[in-house]
C-alpha cells in the first residue's frame, strides 16, 4: 500500500507538530527526516511539495515545564522552538513551512473551526472523571494504566485524578461515517497493523472526548466561554491547516483550503495514531471538510527496549550526534536500518560500520577507484560510449534499467530500506563487475574499447545510484554529482524540482559521453567507533 496520488500535481506532507517541553531528542528528528525523504522524493520528480513541521506549544505539560525553568511560557516555547529549527538546519531538513500552535494567525483559524464545528451542534458541556497523563496529554482508561495508575508510554509518570466540567466533542456521531473512511479507503491508516488498531479501537464504540479545559491558561480561549481553555490535541491538529496559509495571505480557513487541502500524508509515531485516525478526520467531518490522504504510524526508536523520549529522560542528543558524524550519516543509517514502521534500537557501534560498510566502502571507494582509473585511462572525461548503445542484458544495465521503477515503488510505500537494498544491489555489483573486468589488465592488453566500455557503465551505475540516494543522503549524493561533472545540488529545492530533469536522470544510461569529470576525492570518510 503507498500514499500515491498520481492526479493531483501538489503533494503536502507533515511531520507532527512537536511538544517543546524540551529540545528535541533523536526521536522526534526521526519522523521530520522521513518526511523530509518522501518530499525530497517527490521534488525530484517534479511535484509541487509542501514540507509542514512545527511545534505544539500549548497545554499543561508546557506550561508546567516553564514554570519549573522559572520561564514565561511564551519564552520558553520561542527558545525550544528555535532549538527545532537549528536540529533542521542541520540534519538538512527542507520544510516549507514550520507551524507554531502560538502564533495569532493560527488562533484565528482555531476560533473558526471551532465555530463551525460548534454550528454543527457537536460540541456540549459535561462533566469530566477520569485519569489524565500530562506527559501524553490525554485521559486514560483505567485499564490502559500500569500499577499505581502509571502511564505505559511514561511509567515514569503517575497519571491525575480529574473531576471537572469540559466541554466536549460528539465523536460518537461519526462512529459509523468513521467506519465507512476505512472500508471505502483502506490506505487511509497505514501500516496494516496499525490500521488493525484502530478498527479494533473503534469497533469497542467510540466515546466523546472533552476539548476544553479548565484552570488552564496556557492556550486559547473557547470561543462560547473564555473560562474554559481549547484542548491542547483540538489546537494541535489544526496547525497543520494554518500551515498551509501563504504567508501574506488573511488567516482564514477559505484561504488555508485554497491550495493544498486535503494533505496527502501525516507521517507520525504509532503512540499519537488514535489522534491522527479517529479524532481528526471526525472533526474534520465536523466541520464539513475532506479528511486528508493517509496516516502512516511509525514504530519507536527504543533504547534497551523502551521508547526514548524526553519524558523518560533515555535519549540520544541530535545535536551531538551530527556534529560528530554528520547529517547524511545519521539519516542514511535511520532510514536503512530500521524497516519504516517497525520498533528499531539504536547501537553505535552497528551505526559505525553500517556507515563504514556501506558509504565509505561500497559506494565511496567504487567511484574513487573508478575515479582513479578513468584519470589515467580516459583523460579525465566520461569515457565516449553511449550509454544507449549499451545491450540491456550487460550485467548493470540489466540491474540499472529498472532501478527507479523499483526505488520509486519503495519510496511511494515508505519503504526506505527497500529503496536502499535496491540500489546498493546495483552498487555492490559494481564492485564485483570491476574485480571480474580488471580494467587495468585489459589496459595493458592495449584494449581500450573494453575500458571505457566497463568503465562508463560503472560511473553510470554510480550516477545513477547517487541520483535515487539523494532524498537520503542529499549531501553525498550532490558531491558525487559534481565529481561526475554536473553542477546539479540536490539541496537546492528549485534546481531539481523538474519533472524532465527526473525522466533523463532516472534512467541508466543518460551520462553524458566525453563530460569532463571532477577531481576524485572521498565522498565519505570512514567513522571511528566513539
Ligand atoms: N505534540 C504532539 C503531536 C501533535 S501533532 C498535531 C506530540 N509531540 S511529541 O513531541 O511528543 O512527539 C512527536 C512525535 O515524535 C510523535 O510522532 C512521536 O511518536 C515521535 N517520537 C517521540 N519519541 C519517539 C521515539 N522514541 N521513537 C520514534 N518516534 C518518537 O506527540
Amino acid at each position: 500500500m503507498t500514499y500515491t496520488d498520481t492526479v493531483r500535481k501538489t503533494f503536502a506532507i507533515t511531520t507532527p507538530l512537536y511538544y517543546v517541553n524540551d529540545l528535541p531528542h533523536i526521536g522526534s528528528a526521526y519522523t521530520t527526516m522521513a518526511a523530509d525523504a518522501v518530499a525530497r522524493f517527490e521534488r525530484l520528480r517534479g511535484k509541487a511539495v509542501l514540507m509542514i513541521t512545527g511545534t505544539d506549544e500549548h497545554g499543561q505539560k508546557i506550561q508546567r515545564t516553564a514554570e519549573s525553568n522559572g520561564l514565561q511560557p511564551q519564552e520558553h516555547c520561542d527558545k525550544i522552538a528555535a532549538g527545532f529549527d537549528a536540529l533542521w538546519q542541520k540534519l538538512n531538513i527542507q520544510y516549507d513551512r514550520f507551524s507554531r500552535t502560538t502564533s495569532p494567525r493560527h488562533e484565528a483559524i482555531v476560533k473558526e473551526f471551532f465555530g463551525r464545528v460548534w454550528d454543527k451542534g457537536d460540541i456540549y458541556l459535561g462533566q469530566q472523571k477520569g485519569w489524565y497523563c500530562v506527559s501524553c496529554e490525554e485521559f486514560k482508561e483505567e485499564r490502559e494504566l500500569l500499577q499505581g495508575h502509571r502511564c505505559s508510554i511514561h511509567p515514569n509518570k503517575e497519571a491525575e485524578w480529574r473531576d471537572e466540567q469540559n466541554y466536549f466533542f460528539a465523536l460518537s456521531k461519526y462512529q459509523s461515517q468513521l467506519e465507512a473512511l476505512y472500508q471505502e479507503r483502506p490506505d487511509f491508516i497505514q501500516p496494516e497493523s496499525r490500521r488493525n488498531e484502530v478498527l479494533s479501537f473503534v469497533a469497542q464504540g467510540l466515546q466523546d472526548f472533552s476539548i476544553s479545559r479548565v484552570n488552564l491558561d496556557w492556550g486559547f480561549p473557547v470561543p462560547v466561554d473564555p473560562n474554559h481553555t481549547i484542548y491542547v490535541w483540538f489546537d494541535a491538529l489544526l496547525g497543520y491547516v494554518t500551515a498551509l496559509l501563504d504567508p501574506d495571505s488573511d488567516p482564514s480557513l477559505e484561504k488555508a483550503l485554497e491550495k493544498w487541502w486535503p494533505i496527502n500524508l501525516h507521517l507520525i509515531g504509532k503512540d499519537i495514531l488514535r489522534f491522527h485516525a479517529v479524532y481528526w478526520p471526525a472533526m474534520l467531518m465536523s466541520a464539513g471538510l475532506p479528511v486528508s490522504g493517509h496516516v502512516f504510524g511509525h514504530g519507536f526508536l527504543t533504547k534497551d527496549g523502551q521508547k526514548m523520549g524526553k519524558s523518560l529522560g533515555n535519549t540520544l542528543d541530535p545535536v551531538e550526534l551530527v556534529d560528530r558524524y554528520g547529517a547524511d550519516a545519521i539519516r542514511y543509517y535511520f532510514l536503512k536500518e530500521i524497516e519504516f514502521g517497525k520498533d528499531g534500537d539504536f547501537s553505535e557501534t552497528r551505526f559505525v560500520d553500517i556507515v563504514n560498510a556501506d558509504l565509505a566502502n561500497d559506494l565511496g571507494n567504487l567511484l574513487n577507484r573508478t575515479l582513479k582509473m578513468v584519470q589515467k585511462y580516459c583523460n579525465a572525461l566520461v569515457p565516449n560510449v553511449n550509454g544507449e548503445d549499451i545491450p540491456a542484458d550487460h550485467p548493470l544495465k540489466a540491474i540499472g534499467l529498472g532501478l527507479s521503477d523499483r526505488t520509486s515503488v519503495a519510496y511511494e510505500a515508505l519503504a526506505f530500506s527497500e529503496a536502499c537494498r535496491e540500489i546498493f544491489t546495483l552498487v555492490r555489483s559494481c564492485n564485483k563487475f570491476i574485480d571480474e573486468q580488471a580494467p587495468w589488465s585489459l589496459y595493458k592488453q592495449g584494449n581500450s574499447a573494453a575500458v571505457e566500455q566497463v568503465l562508463y557503465a560503472v560511473l553510470e551505475s554510480v550516477r545513477l545510484s547517487a541520483y535515487l540516494l539523494s532524498p537520503i543522503i542529499p549531501s553525498i549524493s550532490t558531491d558525487i554529482y559534481q565529481q561526475l561533472g554536473f553542477s546539479l545540488n540536490f539541496n537546492e529545492k528549485t534546481l531539481i524540482n523538474d519533472s524532465v530533469t527526473y525522466d533523463t536522470h532516472a534512467t541508466w544510461g543518460t551520462l553524458p559521453a566525453q563530460q569532463q569529470l571532477g577531481e576524485p576525492r572521498p565522498v565519505f570518510v570512514r567513522l571511528e567507533q566513539a
